[in-house]
């Protein structure tokens, strides 16, 4: 979603912010703008503000005719909320002395733009309102931008992370949060902003999490941060781990590609220091519960939204085969959010996100919280909203994820599930003999992984580019592999394009298979186990309706006359539908390359969804 960057210092404030927004471009965004302040000495500085619809690349081109020298400047990547992407709702906007950029929604902003009449409106946005808001204190010279930021916050409902500069004092920048994050940089001489902290890396390993309800007085050498209630915050910087080598693209020709193959070794992040095979058991030190308290949950509560909530449901069928006496309900964040739902005292909640920014999420950890429930966050981005305000957590630690479809964290997230449910099953007292298979076959999970995407890749290319004309397809899954299904289903439509739906195979005869015809093709995830015979059973009502069908199985012995098979042949069994979810990740990335996609942003979506 929308990115924001912000540079006072020594140097060029034009190149850290092209290069900053550059780092967020990942998150999706569909215009872009940046303004700058040279101090020309006298009253006011000369602002020069630069704006493009589309890519940044827009943005360079205009720039290479406005080269400036200034030390301060603030720039935003716009993801299009209020008001079609255009230049002229590109941000930042000016009103008056200032400048602004906004991330988030400001829900009452027609009812401030009535009072607001001797502004001239220029753009659709409700981030103009806020900037002609805050100038409305600002403009007399009454208030400080500082205080005048924190006037109209205090009028403003919504949410937002914002950045502000005047041309009264070209030396400062302000900046606030309420729901959308903001991270300040803490360099030598100077003083850097951004939404997200990829944007730093390479500047400074050192960063201030922004607070909601905070408000920081930056300037090169200075940090003065506040709440919107004047009581000053002592702020705590945190180290920055990410390095320049994670959030470039190293070799691959997408970040996607790069991302489905890292899975063998960010899996083995997650579970670094948590498995001990020799004992057969799991330890999980984030989510802070006791013995008693592991003993005592009789109710689990999972809560994610897209690919997170996949992940949520495929651990919570493992989770009920080895914890006795548990329920587990897996909700869509956005759902949850509104829904009157009681939730049982003896229950935890599990929080799901890759970026722990979700605003969906985020608004269920509240909720959640004020019921007394006690919260784990499943959270891949450290220091993220969501991480900072769970009672407990475990972080997945795959690495920055750049590629807007969500890939090696839904195969942590589900495995870190998996097991946060084995702590309460070894804390339950369930016997070492029915633990021992799951955590063994986590601890080969890596391997397996590496083996598997060796295996397959070359295979699912030449299938993917053989299908890349359908518009239609059906994923089909039944047990631990429905949710696989749906997740592969997700990742097909959201980067090809293809109307791609999942069901459990025993759905079929209650409506879907009523649209089996030339126009869809078929994925079938068939594991061996269980259910296996009733599967091929499924599978054969297809064949007999002319389903074209690609079966993806760990069964060597499958001989289905199908039009195409993808065989895995790890000894992987329990969690062989993470080995097939690889394969639905191959294949929507290559059906994508075969159409001539945008891989890694794909339309109208972004990164991280901040708005609700
Ligand atoms: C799909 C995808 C999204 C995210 C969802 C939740 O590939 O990336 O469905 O999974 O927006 O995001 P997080 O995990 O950041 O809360």
């Amino acid at each position: 979603m929308c990115g924001i960057v912000g540079y006072v210092g020594e140097k060029n404030a034009q190149d850290f912010l092209i290069s900053g927004l550059k780092r967020l471009e990942y998150r999706g965004y569909d215009s872009a703008g940046i303004v700058t302040i040279k101090d020309a000495g006298g009253e006011k500085g000369e602002a020069t503000l630069i704006r493009a619809k589309g890519k940044i690349s827009n943005l360079e081109e205009k720039l290479a005719k406005n080269k400036r020298e200034d030390k301060i400047g603030i720039g935003h990547t716009r993801w299009a909320t209020h008001g079609e992407p255009s230049e002229t709702n590109a941000h930042p906007h000016q009103a008056g002395y200032i400048y602004l950029v906004h991330n988030g929604i400001i829900e009452n902003y027609k009812e401030l733009k009535e009072h607001l009449t001797e502004h001239e409106f220029k753009s659709e946005t409700d981030s103009e309102v806020l900037a002609a808001l805050i100038n409305s204190f600002y403009k007399d010279g009454k208030y400080s931008l500082t205080d005048a930021v924190v006037q109209a916050l205090k009028l403003a409902k919504g949410t937002y992370g914002i950045a502000a500069v005047s041309v009264l004092n070209p030396a400062e920048i302000v900046v606030a949060r309420s729901g959308s994050p903001l991270v300040i940089g803490v360099g030598h001489d100077e003083t850097l902003i951004a939404s997200d902290a990829s944007a730093l890396v390479g500047h400074t390993k050192r960063a201030i999490y922004l607070n909601d309800g905070e408000v920081a007085t930056v300037t090169r050498n200075s940090i003065e941060i506040k709440t919107l209630n004047a009581e000053p915050v002592s702020a705590k910087v945190e180290e920055i781990e990410t390095n320049l080598a994670a959030i470039q693209k190293g070799g691959y020709e997408h970040f996607l590609l790069k991302e489905i193959m890292e899975q063998p070794n960010s899996l083995a992040e997650t579970l670094r220091g948590r498995v001990n095979v020799a004992e057969g058991s799991v330890r999980l030190g984030g989510p802070g519960l006791t013995e008693t308290e592991l003993r005592n949950i009789r109710h689990l509560l999972i809560v994610g939204c897209g690919t997170a909530y996949h992940a949520g449901l495929l651990a919570g069928y493992y989770i009920e085969q080895f914890t006795p006496e548990i329920t587990v309900e897996t909700v869509i964040a956005s759902e949850y959010r509104y829904r009157q739902a009681y939730i049982p005292r003896d229950s935890v909640a599990l929080i799901v996100s890759q970026s722990g920014e979700t605003a969906d999420t985020l608004a269920c950890l509240r909720e959640i919280k004020k019921q007394g429930i006690r919260t784990i966050g499943i959270v891949n981005a450290i220091g993220s909203t969501i991480a900072r305000e769970v009672d407990g957590g475990t972080y997945v630690h795959v690495g920055p994820e750049i590629s807007v479809a969500s890939t090696k964290a839904f195969t942590s997230q589900a495995i870190a599930m998996v097991m946060f449910g084995l702590t309460i099953a070894q804390a339950k007292g369930v016997k070492s003999s029915i633990l021992r298979p799951y955590v063994n076959e986590i601890a080969k999970l890596p391997e397996a992984i590496s083996a598997t995407l060796k295996e397959v890749e070359e295979p699912v290319k030449e299938i993917a580019a053989k299908y890349c004309k359908y518009e239609h397809a059906i994923y089909l899954g039944r047990d631990t592999a429905y949710p696989t299904a749906m997740e592969g289903a997700l990742k097909l439509k959201e980067i090809s394009y293809v109307d791609a739906n999942a069901y459990a195979f025993g759905e079929l005869k209650h409506g879907p298979l009523a649209l089996v015809d030339d126009r869809f093709f078929e994925l079938a995830l068939v594991p061996k186990g269980e259910l296996y015979d009733k599967v091929v059973s499924n599978i054969q009502e297809v064949l007999a309706r002319g389903g074209h069908i690609v079966a993806v199985t760990n069964n060597l012995g499958f001989d289905l006359d199908v039009e195409n098979v993808v065989k895995i042949t790890t000894n992987i069994e329990i969690f062989a539908p993470i080995l097939m979810n690889l394969v639905s990740q191959l294949f929507a990335y290559y059906m994508t390359t075969a159409k001539g996609l945008n891989v890694d942003q794909p339309r109208n979506l972004a990164k991280s969804v901040t708005v609700e």
